[in-house]
């Protein structure tokens, strides 16, 4: 009697841990059969060569021979106010900016270099825009030392004594997001008006802008919401918050509110708030680096803080296909996006993209 309990328990537990396995890797055909009719999932073509997400660290940011040899020229033109340094990092970044880190830094890099071969009446023509002022002064001020800072970390030029610790991590980490995404050129490469053609803004809307970084989308999101809408300029990092808010102050752009999380398992707004939840290039970060339990919780505020019919946009970076420049850092199949925000209850709404390393991709509440 006892000999056969003991079998059937064995019995049940192989039973059991087979059912398990089955559901392990059946789950994501449960998932798929439990989507939408109406919606066909792109397959995703996979080779041993291509990851569905591609995260990266600082250095995955490419560090390319062209572009240390670019950044010693443009450092000496700094230093030394050499206009043929200046010539120089331009001529290189001509040759490597159609073949090498797409949507990087090489644009805002030659701007400077461009900037300092101008005349002076040319130089005020560049500095036009009230927020590329903005930003050219964030790197120029100190004869430019943020700017000769950031190419001497990045392009390892010297040895900085914080260099490895997380202190001089996230110093190169918040200035590399400054010139990667308030950049004067970034219209050039992501065609960005097109994305904002697609938001299709009101006056009176109200946006929260979640991973604002140094503003790039809050100042355009505030100007076209004009003075009875609302945005709300949302991030993890000190710096990115206080030049949002100095510059915010500055023009008095006073529809902008600023939530630094330092804690990021919420969004830091209120039930309710917003027609617009726009995440643009943080979708691979939550995705990757966070715990399930702390999406969970982010994407559920995010979810309260909408009102019932309002948009939930993620844009990010897309695979491309062999033969095509890859956006220069992480990235992140828009399939993996999309189900795991299905999970969340959100439907799909449109889809867009412009250009092939950038989707955009607009939901709705289920
Ligand atoms: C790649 S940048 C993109 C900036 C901006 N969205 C743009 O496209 O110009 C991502 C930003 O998200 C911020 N961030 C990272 N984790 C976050 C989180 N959990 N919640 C809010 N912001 C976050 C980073 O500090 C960084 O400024």
């Amino acid at each position: 009697m006892i000999k056969r309990l003991k079998i059937s328990r064995e019995f049940l537990l192989t039973i059991l841990s087979l059912t398990f396995l089955l559901v392990s890797l059946l789950s994501p055909i449960i998932i798929h059969a439990q989507e939408p009719k109406s919606r066909t999932i792109k397959e995703i073509k996979i080779n041993s060569k291509t990851s569905l997400v591609h995260l990266g660290s600082i250095d995955s940011f490419d560090i390319t021979e062209g572009g240390v040899e670019a950044g010693k020229f443009l450092f000496n033109a700094l230093e030394t106010g050499n206009n043929d340094s200046a010539q120089a990092a331009s001529k290189i970044y001509d040759r490597i900016i159609p073949l090498e880190n797409y949507g990087g830094e090489y644009t805002a890099l030659q701007w400077f270099a461009k900037y300092l071969l101008a005349s002076n009446s040319e130089k005020e023509k560049i500095l036009a825009d009230k927020y590329h002022r903005e930003f050219f002064n964030f790197w120029a001020e100190n004869n430019f030392a943020n700017l000769k800072e950031y190419i001497q970390r990045k392009y390892k030029l010297k040895e900085f004594e914080d260099g490895k610790t997380f202190k001089g991590q996230s110093r190169i980490s918040f200035l590399e997001d400054f010139i990667l995404f308030n950049n004067p050129r970034r219209e050039e490469w992501e065609k960005t008006s097109k994305i904002m053609q697609v938001l299709n803004l009101k006056p009176g809307m109200r946006i929260a802008d979640i991973g604002s970084g140094p503003g790039y989308y809050t100042f355009k999101f505030s100007e076209a919401v004009g003075p009875n809408g609302k945005v709300f300029g949302i991030d993890t990092v000190k710096d990115h918050v206080n030049f949002v808010s100095k510059v915010a102050s500055k023009y008095k752009l006073n529809n902008i509110d600023f939530v630094y999380l330092p804690k990021a398992d919420n969004i830091g707004v209120a039930e309710n708030q917003v027609d617009l939840a726009y995440m643009c290039s943080l979708y691979h970060i939550i995705y990757t680096v966070t715990l399930q339990e702390v999406q969970e919780r982010y994407l559920n505020s995010l979810k309260k803080a909408l009102k019932p019919d309002g948009r939930f946009v993620v844009v990010d970076n897309a695979l491309v296909e062999k033969g095509t420049l890859p956006y220069h850092g992480p990235y992140i199949a828009k399939e993996l996006v999309i189900s795991q925000l299905e999970q969340y209850g959100f439907r799909l709404e449109k889809e867009y993209q412009f250009i092939p390393q950038r989707y955009i991709l607009i939901f709705k509440k289920a």
